[in-house]
């Protein structure tokens, strides 16, 4: 970013972001293309001549924070400052924003920010109002050169956009459009350039990585999800590779052999069940049974390396009975989940499940939220005790001064705060003696 010489004319913008780990990825793509272009990221929205919002739908609740934002600063509007929406409430909402938020000036969905540095333009020759909502079946969006990683040793590598699952309740195929996967060639030279600038920890991104299809390369050539998982795994100077996220139906025992294969794979897996009710899972439109859930888990199970597994829950989705919500509760006392990220039902625009009968009102998905995650709570306590006593090597990745202690992410995902006598360097890997632990991260101290 220093490369480009600062002048007080030069423009500056302000980017928010919300959502997935995929929009904090394309957040990094935008401030790339924007820096290029000659604009300088700014930390506030006062000081900036463009403000963007890249924003996410998931929920009804997310979908708000952005109005609220945008309401927020509408007094903003009049010392001159372009707004703009981006993402996957931009794709949703389309032009409808302009009449919620007239004094926006840009809506741009995720597979049209190439197009950003020529909408920018166009604003500044004075056009009110542009969009980019239209190249959701073509356009990659992979374009990588100019992305701007905010942390110098571990960093996203797209793999596949959009999804085809089309769950009952979900805007994703709606906001991110139809899959399209990147070639294996583009991905590992990708991921080579990153070795080689010293990144050590690489994370494959989709939302649907098991779905992913070689597009390029004579057949029989074109590598698989596993395939391509272990080459990025395999290249030097790679220490931990991770992916999110899979999909049951289309995870394969072959990522397992992958990881069992290849040191550097992490031994993590987010796989999200949604429900543990296989006529819940069936209204869904989730494409399996509780019982092809629980093969996939016996498959993790069965792994040489203990593997972590994470999981998302929606609780209260139109005709989920008590029984129905037991089963839930019983699959996580089975599983033994290491996190599991729950959500009440939010009734999303565009979706099948809009239209369905027997919604569960409010207050019982919210009485159901709760008695899930206190079990979880519980179940984890003791999964995280478990650690007590035992040697985890982490990468640094932060220090918290308040504590005078360290931040570190174990192989697993799991936070382990430690205290150190000699001062570690943010981005090694350190081996630290688990002494304590809580439901949702471990204490130690450094070896050392
Ligand atoms: N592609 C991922 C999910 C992405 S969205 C997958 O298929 O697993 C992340 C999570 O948000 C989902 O796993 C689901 O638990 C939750 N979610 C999605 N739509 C939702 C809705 N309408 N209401 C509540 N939670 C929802
Ligand atoms: Fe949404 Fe289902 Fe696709 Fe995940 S797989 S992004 S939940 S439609
Ligand atoms: Fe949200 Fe879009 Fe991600 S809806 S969860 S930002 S794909």
């Amino acid at each position: 970013m220093s490369e480009v010489p600062q002048n007080a004319a030069q423009k500056t913008f302000y980017l928010e972001t919300f959502g997935c780990q995929m929009n904090v990825h394309d957040s990094e793509k935008v401030v790339g293309t924007l820096v290029q272009e000659g604009y300088r990221q700014v930390e506030t929205v006062e000081q900036a001549d463009l403000v963007l919002y890249n924003t996410c739908s998931i929920r009804d609740k997310a979908e708000q924070k952005v109005f609220n934002r945008l309401a927020d600063y509408k007094k903003y509007k009049k010392q001159g400052k372009t707004f703009g929406v981006l993402g996957c409430v931009a794709q949703q909402e389309g032009e409808k924003i302009f009449e919620r938020a007239p004094y926006v000036s840009l809506v741009c969905g995720s597979a049209s920010y190439r197009n950003l540095p020529n909408m920018l333009i166009q604003i500044e020759a004075g056009k009110q109002r542009v969009t980019g909502l239209d190249d959701r079946e073509t356009d990659e969006c992979f374009e990588t050169e100019f992305t701007a990683r905010t942390n110098p040793h571990r960093g996203y590598i797209t793999i596949i956009e959009g999804c085809d699952k089309f769950c009952a309740y979900c805007v994703v195929p709606y906001t991110r459009g139809k899959e399209r996967s990147r070639t294996s060639d583009s991905v590992l030279a990708e991921a080579r350039q990153m070795a080689d600038l010293g990144y050590t920890e690489i994370q494959l991104l989709g939302q649907n990585v098991n779905s992913y299809k070689d597009p390029e390369g004579k057949p029989g050539a074109r590598k698989t999800f596993a395939e391509l998982l272990a080459a990025v795994g395999e290249i030097p100077g790679i220490r931990r590779v991770r992916f999110t996220t899979s999909h049951p139906r289309d995870f394969g025992r072959d990522i397992v052999e992958a990881i069992d294969a290849v040191p550097t794979l992490c031994d993590h897996v987010h796989l999200p069940v949604q429900s543990g009710s296989t006529r819940v899972l069936d209204a869904m439109q989730r494409l399996y049974t509780r019982e092809q859930y629980l093969e996939r888990i016996a498959w993790m199970k069965a792994a040489k390396r203990e593997i972590s597994i994470t999981t998302d829950v929606i609780v209260g989705f139109p005709g989920e009975t008590e029984f129905d919500f037991a089963a839930t509760l019983n699959l996580l006392e089975e599983v033994g989940f290491d996190a599991v990220f729950a959500f009440k039902y939010s009734p999303r625009p565009n979706t099948p499940s809009l239209r369905m009968e027997d919604a569960i009102p409010d207050d019982e998905k919210a009485r159901r939220l709760e008695v899930l995650m206190a079990k979880q709570r519980e179940i984890q306590t003791i999964r995280y005790k478990k650690y007590i006593g035992t040697r985890c090597e982490v990468m640094v990745e932060a220090k918290n001064e308040a504590r005078a202690q360290w931040v570190g992410r174990t192989s697993h995902n799991k936070t382990l705060n430690f205290t150190a006598a000699s001062k570690p360097r943010l981005g090694s890997y350190a081996a630290v003696n688990v002494t304590g632990s809580f439901p949702n991260s471990l204490l130690g101290e450094l070896v050392v």
